[in-house]
């Protein structure tokens, strides 16, 4: 933490910027892969496939970067009861918010969403065919009922993610009429801020003990990905 006439506060390590931005990418290109005429794809499934497993990959990494990562990507930090998330909604409506470094309560809330829908989403595909070209890698493994309901969960939680992503984006909007620029922040790491956020760490973990956890996350992320994928 620098003290200037503004706090500069890296908020979001390099992992989680890549991991967003990856994510973006990756939805983006499994939303897209659904049309039949995906051009330039020959099979868009497949590739649909393969995007899905790199969210998931993604999300094996996040889940463990909420547990073991720094101190503000870390679940403990932005995770609040109902009481502050509920006196933090009043404020926002007040149009009074306090600043956080991390994620406010109810973006907190929002974000393990988001992350719960699109975990749903990655693993029930994997119990997917497309009844022509295309078997998940677990296809068949609870019989064609439960197949067949996961494919109808498949699809709905599809809707459900788009309603997220653009509340999601939403939220964001809101932020910056605020005078909060959250999407600068996401880009290169760090928060401008006018006084402390009520959030505000002084715990720095060792940055050779945060690369080796970083490593220890990636290769599990990359091993699930490999496996799915090959
Ligand atoms: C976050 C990742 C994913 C997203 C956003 C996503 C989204 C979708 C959407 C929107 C559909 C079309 C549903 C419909 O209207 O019928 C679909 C279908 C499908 N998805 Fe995914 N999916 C993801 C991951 C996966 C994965 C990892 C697999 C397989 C390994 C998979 C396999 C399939 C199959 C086979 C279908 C066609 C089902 C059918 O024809 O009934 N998806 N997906
Ligand atoms: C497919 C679309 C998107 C998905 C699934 C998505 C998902 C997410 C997730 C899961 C987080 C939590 C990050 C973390 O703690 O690891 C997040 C945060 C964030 N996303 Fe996105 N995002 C999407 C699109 C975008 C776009 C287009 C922008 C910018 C224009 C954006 C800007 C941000 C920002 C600024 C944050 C941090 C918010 C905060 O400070 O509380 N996202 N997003």
């Amino acid at each position: 933490m620098r003290n200037a006439n503004k706090l500069s506060i890296e908020v979001w390590d390099g992992w989680v910027r890549v991991f967003h931005w990856g994510l973006v990418l990756a939805v983006l290109v499994s939303f897209y892969t659904t049309k039949t005429s995906a051009v330039p794809f020959l099979f868009p499934i497949d590739v649909h496939a393969q995007a899905g497993y790199v969210v998931l990959g993604l999300l094996v990494f996040r889940w463990l970067w909420g547990v073991l990562g720094s101190v503000y990507a870390r679940f403990s930090t932005f995770l609040y009861p109902p009481a502050p998330t509920i006196a933090y909604s009043k404020t926002l409506l007040k149009r009074q918010p306090n600043t956080y470094a991390s994620h406010n309560p109810l973006g907190g809330w929002m974000v393990i969403i988001m992350l719960l829908s699109l975990s749903f989403q990655a693993v029930s595909g994997l119990f997917l065919s497309d009844d022509i070209f295309f078997q998940g890698p677990l296809y068949g493994l609870f019989g064609k009922g439960v197949g067949s309901q996961l494919s109808t969960l498949h699809q709905l939680n599809s809707h459900l993610l788009i309603i997220l992503i653009g509340l999601h984006l939403l939220g964001l909007v809101v932020h910056r009429l605020l005078g909060e620029p959250l999407v600068t922040a996401m880009l290169v790491g760090t928060k401008r801020f006018r006084q402390q956020p009520i959030d505000a760490r002084n715990e720095l973990l060792n940055a050779a003990t945060l690369r080796l956890r970083a490593i220890g996350a990636l290769c599990i992320a990359a091993g699930v990905v490999l496996w799915l994928w090959f």
